[in-house]
């Protein structure tokens, strides 16, 4: 981790009870890393991998049951609830599901005052005026603010999240598959959205994807996560062009939508099976049961997160 990571991450542990005999689902099981202010950290992994679990840890949604955190300096287990909520503001999130945070009575303009409405620090005409500043800036005329939901496209609906969590002005934003639910034609607009706001605000996004093709285009860096941990890490271009972790090697060859030539592998790998239930993850490798190249100490040795070259991370026995 450097000096100018914004998020660092330790051990981090989400597991939720379920049924009655003391069972836990190890949503997420112990990751560790930075995230580099400015940068777009892209976490991916099949569904149920545990990268929305994560993502919601790091905006303080969800509670961690493990591990520690520190956000811009700030360990929110030190904090009181009071002093929780004014530094929150922070580290947003925006959701895959367009409608998620819209409420269909209300119009767009208060909308996307309401988190300023709630944190209740500015005055009224500065909050109207910040409205019509986001509103123009994600790419909307003026007279939006007075339409609802209905009346708008999944993308545009997106464009007024996005400028919802631009009031607050945060450091970070954590994008939990916000092109997921808009046609293919328009995913481009809103992920070209997102880099500029990036570059004009100097955002830090922590961008989750099970779309590599979405990630490879917007990633400095990029995670892979399996069953609650991570598998591999590393600079977006060196984890295409050199991917080391057999999961992320089935990942690349089995993309169904267009990847970046580069990020194609000439070999095909199929995983078989489906990934295991997260309250008992297989013991020892927790691929092991789907990879290609288990050996029989998989079963029996976790293996190490080591750095296997400057800034790439595999957990894997045999890289
Ligand atoms: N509140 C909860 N209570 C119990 N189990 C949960 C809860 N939230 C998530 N899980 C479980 O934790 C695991 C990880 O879920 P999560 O939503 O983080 O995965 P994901 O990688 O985001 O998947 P997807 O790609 O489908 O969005 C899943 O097995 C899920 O069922
Ligand atoms: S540790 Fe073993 S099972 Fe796990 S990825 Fe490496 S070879 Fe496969
Ligand atoms: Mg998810």
């Amino acid at each position: 981790m450097s000096g100018a990571d914004l998020i660092t991450v330790d051990d981090l542990r989400v597991h939720f009870p379920v049924g009655h005999a003391g069972e836990t689902v190890k949503a997420v099981d112990g990751v560790s890393f930075g995230v580099h202010a400015g940068e777009t950290f892209g976490v991916i992994g099949e569904s149920g991998s545990g990268k929305s679990t994560l993502g919601r840890a790091l905006v303080l949604l969800q509670k961690p049951t493990g591990g520690r955190m520190l956000l811009d300096g700030m360990d929110p287990q030190a904090l009181s609830m009071r002093e929780l909520r004014v530094r929150r503001r922070d580290f947003q999130v925006v959701f895959q599901d367009p409608n998620a945070s819209l409420n269909p009575r209300m119009s767009i303009g208060t909308s996307i005052r309401e988190p300023m409405d709630i944190l209740g620090d500015l005055p009224r005409a500065q909050r109207d005026e910040r409205v019509m500043q986001v509103l123009d800036r994600v790419g909307l005329r003026a007279e939006f603010a007075e339409r609802y939901p209905h009346e708008l496209s999944g993308g545009q609906k997106q464009r007024v999240n996005i400028a919802r969590v631009l009031t607050l002005r945060p450091k970070m934003i954590v994008c939990d598959e916000v092109v997921a639910a808009l046609d293919v034609s328009i995913q481009a607009d809103i992920l070209n959205l997102f880099a500029d706001l990036q570059r004009e605000f100097g955002l830090t996004y922590v961008f989750i994807t099970h779309d590599l093709g979405v990630v490879s285009h917007i990633s400095d860096r990029i995670a892979v996560m399996y069953l609650g941990r991570f598998v591999e890490l590393g600079d977006a271009q060196e984890l295409s062009d050199n991917p080391r972790h057999p999961y992320t090697r089935a990942l690349m060859s089995a993309e169904p939508t267009p990847l970046p030539k580069a990020m194609r592998t000439r070999e095909r790998v199929i995983l078989s099976g489906e990934i295991p239930s997260p309250v008992s993850p297989p013991s020892g490798c927790r691929f092991r049961t789907r990879c290609p190249i288990a050996q029989a100490d998989c079963a029996q040795k976790v293996p190490e997160w080591r750095e296997v070259r400057d800034g790439h991370w595999v957990a894997c026995h045999y890289v």
